[in-house]
Parts: structure tokens; sequence; C-alpha cells
């Protein structure tokens, strides 16, 4: 299998805690809530972009990339691990954040200036990933002009390269599992760029995992969602050089928690992340774990999943932009 000979940086702190939530599962009436805490991973207050950005820097170092190029929001994790890790690898880093509601230095935006990373904030909305694109472009030819070698790593990570972080990740949860002597029934997981969800379906499907993976939408639409996935899914396990065909019906995504759209938080994702907080001691975030875990408490109580199952929640960080959030989820 090439997975094993992919490039890679060992920059995140794995293996990443599975802990039973034992709280939050009896507070939810029954079904055993596993929760696998990628917020964990170490730099930049954690997150599952780490384990995807070590395959990326990895192909950066490669090329003699001296300086990396990336995008999202203002308040993007993403954007935020990339500083962290390029930091930690010496590289520099330009960051193309489309600015929103939540600009003001607080959340990653202000760790993005500890990290020092060079921030170029721009007119357009975090989801609109052509004009992210464009304005990637237009920095790293300014770059080149100046004797670098820039490195762009697209929105989200989202690249085959950056989806084999979460295809070795579920190899470490399915190991977890089987030391843990569980055989839980389904994953949640938020979906924003779409290359966490895609390595998690290629790993279920190539490691025989025991759950069905289940997105919940954050960033669009779940059907589009669902193609860009699909298309993810497919070129990672290629190469991978991975016996597994993705087929559309393995790709399950909820579409009905985004509410008014990316980065709006929802009375359901507020209730989510106080009930967490309140049972578990842990933080969830406004943009992402707050609404898959609002999809999970609301599968729960319709009865979709029933006592006697098994879930794992898988954290994928997103802590910081907890304080650009304060007004609407304190009290
Ligand atoms: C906290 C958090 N959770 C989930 C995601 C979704 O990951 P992906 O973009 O790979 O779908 C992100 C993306 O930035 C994130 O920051």
């Amino acid at each position: 299998m090439k997975l094993a000979n992919l490039e890679r940086l060992r920059i995140a702190t794995l293996p990443t805690p599975l802990q039973y939530a034992g709280r939050l599962s009896e507070a939810l009436g029954g079904p055993k809530i596993f929760i696998k805490r990628d917020d964990l991973t170490g730099l930049a207050l954690g997150g599952n972009k780490l384990q995807i950005v070590e395959f990326l820097l990895a192909r950066a170092k490669a090329i003699g990339a001296t300086c990396v190029v990336t995008c999202g929001g203002t308040q993007s994790n993403h954007a935020c691990q990339t500083a962290a890790a390029a930091a930690r690898v010496g590289l520099k880093c330009v960051l193309v954040l489309a600015s929103g509601v939540h600009n003001g230095l607080q959340g990653n935006l202000l760790l993005d200036n500890l990290f020092g990373a060079d921030v170029k904030l721009i007119e357009a909305p975090a989801t609109s990933p052509d004009e992210l694109d464009r304005a990637m472009e237009e920095v790293s030819e300014h770059l080149r002009r100046q004797g670098e070698v820039p490195y762009i790593i697209p929105l989200g990570g989202s690249s085959r390269y950056g989806a084999a972080g979460y295809v070795l990740a579920s190899l470490e949860l399915i190991n977890q599992t089987t030391e843990l002597g569980i055989r839980p029934d389904y994953l949640y997981v938020a979906v924003g760029s779409g290359s966490t969800l895609a390595g998690l379906i290629v790993g279920a499907k190539a490691f025989s995992a025991p759950y069905r993976v289940k997105g919940v939408a954050v960033y669009r639409p779940p059907e589009e969602q669902k193609r860009a996935v699909w298309a993810l899914a497919q070129d990672t396990a290629e190469l991978l050089g991975l016996n597994v065909t993705v087929e559309p019906h393995d790709i399950s995504i909820y579409g009905e928690f985004l509410g008014p759209g990316y980065g709006h938080l929802t009375p359901e994702a507020r209730e989510a992340i106080r009930l967490v907080a309140r049972t578990e001691g842990l933080i969830l975030d406004p943009v992402y774990t707050g609404k898959a875990m609002a999809a999970l408490i609301e599968h729960i109580r319709v009865g979709w999943i029933g006592p006697d199952e098994t879930v794992i929640f898988l954290h994928t960080g997103g802590v910081p932009a907890v304080f650009a959030y304060a007004p609407e989820l304190t009290d």
C-alpha cells in the first residue's frame, strides 16, 4: 500500500484519545457516545486540520517551497493551524482571508497574528472558493516576483494529499475501538471543504470499520457537498493505491443543521455547545462541531439512534472561534 510511503511531517500529537462521554450519553437518554479528541492534536489549540496539513507541508517541502499560501474566512481553523504548522517547520505563511462579521483581532485571527502569518483580508464571501483561489494566485505571483517559491494549499486543505490524513486517522480510530472492545454504529463529523469526510469514508471502507460515517454540512448545501466529497474520495483512494470503490450511497450528509449558512450560529448549535460544556467540560465551536453535535442530539431525540447503539463523535477542534462568538454564546 502506498499509504505508508506517503511523505508526512510529524507535527500533530498522535494518537489523540478516544474518550467515553458518560454524562452526555446519560443526558441524552442512552446511546453510548465516545468522543475522538482531534481537538487535542497539539498546535494552535488543536484540530483536525493538523492531520491534513502534515501531508500538505511535506509536499511543500518536497517541491522546495519557501512559503505556503492558503485561504478561508477570518475565523478559519484551517488557516490558523496551517500558520502554526508552517511556523513549526520554518516556512513563511500567507493567509488570504475573506473578511466577514467575525473579523476583530480575536479567536483564530488573533492566533494567526501570533504565528507570524502575513494576513491579506479581501472583500469576498468565505463561501466563494473561486474568488479566494484568484486572490491566492495573485498573491503567489507577487511572491514569485520577489524570489519566493509559494505552495498553494486549497481551501480547507481539500486535496487528495490532505484527505489521505484522515485515511490514516481512520486506522488509528479503528484500532482504538478494538482496544476499548466497542463496535460503534456511527461516526459523526462536521463537513466543511470535505477532505476530512472523504478521508474517513475511504478509511472506513479500506479498513472495514464497524461504523457508518455521517457527515453534517456546515459550509454548503448537502448535494453540492456530496458531489465534492465523492470526487475527492475516489481521487484519494486512487492516490493511495487502495482497492476501494466509493459509491454515491457511501456518502451520507445531513443538510438541515446548516441554518442560515456558513459561520452563522444556530439555536440548536448553541444548545449543543452548552450541553456538552455542562456535561463533559468540553468546548465545541459555533461553526463546525456545534452543528455536528446538534445533528447527533436531534437524531438521538427522534429515535434514529437507539439507546443500545454506540456513536463516535469526531471532535475536530475549532476552539479558538468560541472567543470570537462570545456575545452570541453567552446569556
Ligand atoms: C473545527 C473544524 N471541524 C470540521 C472541519 C471540516 O473539515 P473539512 O474542511 O475537511 O470538511 C473544519 C474545517 O476547517 C474545522 O475547522
